[in-house]
């Protein structure tokens, strides 16, 4: 259709029709059980208005996506076809590693590709719009849905955003095999004090704008279609009902012409937050902030009228909000096609397919970070007399925790991965991953233990004795992917204490030991370290998780995963980041501990137990001194900021070259250091490779006391190194 002819449908309408494109209802008001993502609430609706809805959520499946459709045009006076949205987060049916995972391999094309893959097996299935990529910033691992993000670096979520955006979509206008995207949680959702989950975020509008809006924007500026608001509030004033931030940053400044859903509930919510009397007031603020679509709190479809009526809101807010709705329709091509599936002669083919399959354990692998490797333990020799040993050997539940839609029964596990190297490996399990008769629920299923305490002492001792009859030991442990994800705030991140007593009992029948950790966060992993030779930390790691496993301790694929989020010393470090601000006693770890009054514990160390940007390979990468073109960088010009990266081991490799920069002197309290470029390289053993960086005024920006974004004159040290932690520094001044 045109945009004229859109114009014209949307003047046809009744406003009650108008209120039904706003509104989104999950699924679960239409028939059958599905992934309910949120709390039931009374959505004031009467049900025989629920096909006047334009847009469904968490419906999958061809056949019931059409039934549902169908119920919908028949029912609308226009006929206008609904969209149907779902959480394809990390995968649809061949499931990925999670987005956390992801972020380590600091590869926009793994992004991409992951995309790509989920986007098309979910549109071959009738789906047309994902609620991803999640890009929120995060810095403390207490909060569960860091597994969603990309990590703590503005630089690198940016990055990954645009990368997930343009896979999700496609390069086609009309996303035509692909999704559109849902970028969310706008804004700042990854910074809950006390990373409790849906708490209140207090954060300078300096913070938010130098930092955790970067990655909105990357995504805003990739197309994204559509953005999600967050259930925080900002400023004190829940996203959702804010309108200096939807109306004012978003669109204004930001230039996001999209659609803007609220998450699950969020519009009623306002009312849980004590900002609106009511659901109407809840919707005045709502549409007043420019929030388009109603997700599933029915605030829009049985108040707005009123609102209207009375002259409190103009009906011309709840137009625009259509229009936008219709071209996201239109983009779509849903009023010539509003089966899209029909035209997917490939449909079948695309799910779970041997392609998708091998990118997965491609990028699974890329995904792993190698923390330690004491006496070259990995890889492993096919030859080896290995004890395996954990509740992760034979655990099909590696998929994380938003992949309800893929069939965890289809999972490779990290024995089955073994066997197709070493076909007579055998496992003992150990102990269950949760305590005995301890239960976590989750969406539409649960995670539970089931074994006694006295079945887990027996299956923990038959471990040991299993692990003191062989050379070596390979222990699976790690948290459940339900201990992750949306609610999942803990303040214990570490892993079940079952599986600290089997690991304390394996070490002590046999030390000679790796472990390999499966979580949805940065744990506190010190037990660990203190036992293990080697430790792979491998996520949620998806579908293909026990092939990525297999092929890294065999050696098959080298270990080249980087930590995305910096993995804390213990939960009260938390949050612990690369890029902390300098204070007047800033604290390097070491200093004595008779200086008190310093910035630091007293019981801990400050800096991390992994830092951000850390992570080993099988081979070993030297570094020459960073090389400056110049010393002194004009306004508007560039300087090249060099080292030479060589493989100094006996494997090939992959190394991901980071570049950190500290402003030594600003006019307000600037980062200790932080990412600003990176770039992977792979190299062959004795291989030389000169990396070169752009080092321009816009990479010194920040906002100063008067809120300019500006790059102050002054001091730079440049660090170039294989992890935030590198002291491979060069200093050059920018002048005034
Ligand atoms: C949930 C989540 C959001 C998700 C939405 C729909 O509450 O916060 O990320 O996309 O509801 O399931």
């Amino acid at each position: 259709m045109t945009e004229q002819q859109l114009v014209d449908l949307l003047k046809d309408m009744t406003l009650e029709e108008k209120l039904g494109q706003l509104t989104q209802l999950d699924g679960s008001c239409f028939s059958g059980d599905g992934p309910v993502t949120g709390p039931e609430q009374e959505l004031g609706i009467p049900s025989e208005k629920f096909p006047l809805a334009g847009s469904i959520l968490s419906v999958t499946g061809a056949d019931r996506i059409e039934q549902i459709r169908r119920i919908c045009i028949e029912a609308q006076p226009h006929h206008i076809p609904p969209i149907f949205m779902a959480d394809v987060i990390n995968g649809y049916q061949t499931i990925l590693p999670i987005p956390l995972a992801l972020g380590c391999t600091f590869e926009e094309e793994a992004a991409k590709k992951t995309g790509d893959i989920m986007s098309r097996e979910a549109a071959a299935d009738g789906l047309h719009i994902t609620f991803a990529p999640m890009v929120d910033l995060v810095k403390d691992a207490r909060w569960g849905r860091v597994m969603e993000s990309t990590g703590e670096s503005a630089c690198l979520n940016s990055r990954m955003a645009a990368a997930m955006v343009e896979g999700i979509q496609g390069t086609k206008e009309n996303l035509d095999g692909h999704l559109g995207a849902c970028t969310k949680h706008f804004a700042a959702y990854g910074a809950p004090t006390a990373g409790k989950e849906y708490n209140t975020v207090e954060l300078s509008e300096r913070s938010l704008r130098e930092e955790y809006l970067q990655a909105y924007q990357a995504a805003v500026d990739a197309g994204s279609a559509m953005m999600m608001t967050s259930f925080n509030t900002l400023d004190r004033i829940p996203a959702t009902g804010n309108e200096k931030v939807m109306r004012g940053i978003l669109r204004d400044e930001m230039g996001f012409e999209g659609v803007l859903i609220s998450d699950w509930n969020a519009i009623g919510e306002l009312v849980f937050h004590h900002v609106a009397v009511d659901k109407k007031e809840a919707a005045r603020q709502a549409i007043t902030a420019g929030v388009d679509m109603d997700m599933m709190s029915g605030c829009y479809m049985s108040r707005m009228e009123e609102l209207i009526r009375v002259g409190t809101v103009k009906e011309e807010l709840v137009d625009e909000s259509v229009l936008r709705i219709l071209r996201l329709k239109n983009r779509l091509g849903l009023f010539e096609r509003p089966n899209r599936v029909e035209k997917q002669p490939e449909f079948g083919k695309e799910l779970l397919s041997e392609e998708s399959r091998k990118a997965a354990r491609e990028i699974a692998a890329k995904t792993m970070v190698l923390l330690k490797n004491e006496e070259s333990f990995l890889p492993l020799d096919r030859e080896e007399d290995i004890a395996f040993i954990g509740p992760y050997m034979e655990e099909k539940g590696i998929l994380g925790a938003w992949s309800f839609f893929g069939d965890r029964e289809k999972s490779v596990t990290v024995l089955e991965g073994i066997r197709s190297k070493n076909p007579s490996a055998q496992a003992k399990k150990g102990c269950g991953i949760l305590n005995p008769g301890q239960t976590i629920y989750g969406f539409r299923f649960h995670e539970t233990n089931e074994m006694t305490e006295e079945e887990t002492a027996q299956s923990i001792q038959e471990a040991a004795e299993y692990a003191a009859a062989h050379k070596k030991v390979v222990l699976a442990l790690g948290e459940s992917a339900l201990q992750t994800g949306e609610g999942g705030s803990r303040a214990d991140i570490t892993i079940p204490d079952v599986q600290k007593k089997l690991l304390d009992a394996v070490y002590a029948a046999n030390s000679n030991l790796a472990v390999i950790v499966f979580a949805g966060r940065p744990l506190d992993i010190r037990n660990i370290r203190e036992k293990a030779k080697s430790i792979l930390y491998v996520w949620m790691p998806g579908t293909e998780g026990g092939n990525a496993i297999a092929d890294i301790l065999y050696g098959d694929s080298v270990p080249e995963g980087k930590l995305s989020m910096s993995l804390p010393y213990c939960v009260g470090q938390c949050p612990v980041f690369h890029n902390e601000l300098w204070t007047g006693r800033h604290a390097e770890d070491g200093v004595a501990v008779e200086n008190r009054f310093q910035s630091k514990y007293q019981d801990i160390p400050n800096a991390p137990l992994y830092p951000f940007g850390y992570g080993l390979s099988y081979t070993d990468f030297s570094y020459s001194a960073v090389e400056l073109s110049r010393s002194q960088l004009k306004r508007g010009e560039r300087l090249e900021a060099a080292v030479t990266v060589e493989n100094t081991g006996r494997t090939a490799g992959a190394e991901v070259v980071q570049l950190y920069l500290t402003d030594e002197c600003a006019s307000v309290a600037r980062p200790v250091r932080e990412l600003k470029d990176y770039q992977k390289i792979h190299l062959q053993p004795g291989e030389k490779k000169r990396v070169v960086f752009t080092i321009e005024e816009d990479m010194l920006r920040f906002y100063d006391r008067d809120m300019n974004y500006v790059a102050e004159p002054g001091a730079f040290t440049v660090f170039i190194g294989t992890d935030s932690a590198n002291d491979n520094a060069a200093v050059f001044w920018l002048e005034e």
